[in-house]
This record gives C-alpha cells, sequence and structure tokens, in this order.
C-alpha cells in the first residue's frame, strides 16, 4: 500500500484554495516546534458563515494537503460548526496519513481556530 492515499497527493500537487485574503475578518498562523513548519489561514466571515478561505503553508506535503482539504471542508460552514472540526476529520477526509504524519493535520485545526480566535476577538 502507498505511504500516501490518492487523495493526500491530488491535493498536495494541485492544492484548493491557496494565497492570502486582504482585509480578511480572521487570521491565524501556528507553527510546529520540532519541524519548524508553519501555517497560516486567512477567513472572510459574513453573518456567522465563512464565506471564504485562504492558506499559505510552509511545510510538509501532507501539511500542504491537509491545509487545503480543511478549507475545502469549512467554506459556507457556520462558524460554530467549524469549531468543531478536528484534525481527526481531517485525517478521515484525506482517507488518511501516516502515523509519523498526524501532527500536521493539528496544524490545519489549530491554525483555523486561531483565525476564528482572531475574528471573534475583534467582533466581541
Ligand atoms: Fe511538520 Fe508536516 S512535518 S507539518
Amino acid at each position: 500500500m502507498p505511504l500516501y492515499s490518492a487523495k493526500v497527493m491530488d491535493h498536495f500537487r494541485n492544492p484548493r484554495n491557496v494565497g492570502s485574503i486582504e482585509n480578511a475578518d480572521g487570521v491565524g498562523e501556528v507553527g510546529n516546534a520540532v519541524c519548524g513548519d508553519i501555517m497560516k489561514i486567512y477567513l472572510k466571515i459574513d453573518n456567522d458563515i465563512i464565506t471564504d478561505v485562504k492558506f499559505e503553508t510552509f511545510g510538509c506535503g501532507s501539511a500542504i494537503a491537509s491545509s487545503s482539504m480543511a478549507t475545502e471542508m469549512i467554506k459556507g460552514k457556520p462558524v460554530s460548526e467549524v469549531l468543531q472540526l478536528t484534525n481527526k476529520a481531517v485525517t478521515e477526509a484525506l482517507d488518511g496519513l501516516p502515523a509519523h504524519k498526524l501532527h500536521c493535520s493539528v496544524l490545519a485545526e489549530e491554525a483555523i481556530k486561531a483565525a476564528i480566535e482572531d475574528y471573534q476577538s475583534k467582533h466581541k
């Protein structure tokens, strides 16, 4: 069995929603101190719905695939639902990641949550 699923390879080779959003409503940046990879998520939020999302990931292929899949999973969803997104759900949507690459999907969950926290701190 190949190390990476076809879905991981697809999202790594053709990542969705790459880039940044000018005047984003929420921005979250997280990193992993061990591998040094960094992920940044930009959100556009209207009426508590994620209307647009982009990411910049300076990291490994699994981190890029996780960010790409996670952005697809949260677009059009309400903030309350997006806050429930787990790295496990992202990993499952990718048809799995090798055990030593699971931390890459954690970055996606954390970056999205950080971006929502940023949004909520500005809209109290
Ligand atoms: Fe660090 Fe993948 S090896 S995020």
